[in-house]
């Protein structure tokens, strides 16, 4: 199969690259602005991958050239991260809506499937939160094909992003109906693994929280809970959600045409704070060495970590009986497993870059 990967230089894609090239069965076309964790994985001199820098919202000529080629186009592109949604609420929307249409615009006009990528953020916040219960004490998996999707205010522009997907969603399903277009949906539920994001000391920007406390625990920067920490998010590690993709991808026996599937773990669940004196744990016990700092937890406003305009998921736990049931999937990885083999990976590139520090001559130091 000839797989168009749009956003391969990301989180998700470059974990996906990186089982189907081990997998060896199809062959891929990596699209991104971005290379540099497809170079680090080695991926780019891989006969089976052809890498494409083309920027989904200019090289319209190129890009539907491509999506003619493409067995099956999977669409990752994105802004991703929450900070984003709330300094560029318009930005979000373009990318996310407008240049992702574009894309479902090709598949349609060329009758190829589409594999798009949405978010758990499509369910919004619980219901139990909306009539002042608390979500703890309120059953609230989330079920792909039954469940409201409950957004905040308009003033609460967060919500751009959740929104955007939820009607490129909407705009799949009526093509569905009226064109004919196979497309299957994914709703990622807080993937975790190595490559995620960046650590914000090395690199500029704001992204999830994940690297933050990373970056608290390698760095010394304070681990900050906004509003106490007290939602929750229940992580799934990148390597369980990637063979639930593949099986999606794969498609056997056309289960997956016209399908959502909500990916997750729904037992791996905690609160951010739980996350942050877990995140604390994990290192003291494996990685900690003489030297490292010793991070300060503090609590922070929304307002004051992202500006005007945040307003948080207070509690997303996945229904996955469909995936299980349609495709056989069984998620593995518990939360502590999740945090350590994530968590090594950002400490083994952190001493090497010690290392390297500490062996380059004192000039270079300086
Ligand atoms: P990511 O930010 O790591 O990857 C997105 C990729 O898109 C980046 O490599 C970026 O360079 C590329 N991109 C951005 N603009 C582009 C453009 N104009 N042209 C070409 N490429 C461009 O994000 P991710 O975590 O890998 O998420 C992938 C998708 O899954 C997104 O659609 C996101 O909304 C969705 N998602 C992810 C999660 C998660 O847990 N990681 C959860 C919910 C939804
Ligand atoms: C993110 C993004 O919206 C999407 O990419 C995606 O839809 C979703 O993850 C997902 O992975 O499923 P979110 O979980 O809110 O959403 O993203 P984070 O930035 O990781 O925030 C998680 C929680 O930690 C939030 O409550 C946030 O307020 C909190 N946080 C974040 C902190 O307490 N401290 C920080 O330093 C950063």
């Amino acid at each position: 199969m000839k797989i168009l990967l749009l956003g391969a230089g990301g989180f998700i894609g470059v974990n996906m690259v990186e089982r189907l090239l081990k997998d060896g069965a199809h062959d891929i076309t990596a699209v991104d602005i971005e290379k540099t964790k497809l170079e680090e994985l080695g991926a780019l001199s891989n006969p089976r991958m052809t890498y494409l820098r083309l920027d989904i919202r200019r090289d319209n000529n190129a890009l539907e050239e491509e999506v003619k080629k493409a067995d099956v186009v999977v669409d990752l592109v994105a802004f991703a991260n929450p900070a984003l949604y709330v300094s560029d609420p318009l930005g979000t929307f373009q990318l996310n809506f407008i240049e992702n249409l574009k894309i479902v615009d090709y598949c349609v006009k060329h009758q190829k499937r589409i594999v798009q990528f949405s978010t758990c953020e499509v369910y919004g916040v619980t219901a139990a939160s909306v009539i002042g219960k608390d979500p703890k004490d309120m059953p609230c998996p989330f079920v792909e094909d039954e469940t409201f999707l409950i957004m905040g205010p308009i003033n609460a522009h967060r919500w751009i992003y959740a929104s955007a997907k939820q009607l490129l969603e909407r705009v799949l399903h009526a093509y569905g109906l009226q064109e004919g277009l196979n497309w299957s949906i994914i709703r990622p539920f807080n993937f975790i693994g190595p490559r995620i994001d960046y650590l914000p000391s090395e690199a500029a920007g704001n992204p999830r929280v994940f690297s933050h406390f990373m970056n608290a625990l390698l760095y010394g920067t304070p681990m900050k809970l906004v509003d106490g920490g007290c939602n929750f998010r229940a992580y799934t590690y990148i390597d369980d959600a990637v063979d639930c993709i593949v099986r999606i991808l794969e498609n056997k026996g056309g289960v997956c045409d016209r399908q959502i599937f909500n990916i997750g773990k729904p037992d791996n669940e905690l609160t951010i704070k739980e996350l942050a004196y877990l995140m604390k744990e994990v290192f003291d016990e494996h990685f900690r060495e003489e030297g490292d700092p010793e991070p300060e937890i503090v609590d922070v406003s929304a307002e004051e970590f992202y500006g005007k305009g945040y307003q948080d998921c207070d509690r997303r736990i996945a229904d996955i009986s469909k995936a299980r049931t349609l495709l056989g999937w069984n998620p593995q990885y518990g939360t502590r497993e999740v945090v350590y083999k994530t968590m090594e990976y950002f400490v083994d590139r952190f001493r090497e870059k010690q290392r390297a520090a500490a062996a380059a001559p004192a000039s270079a130091n300086a």
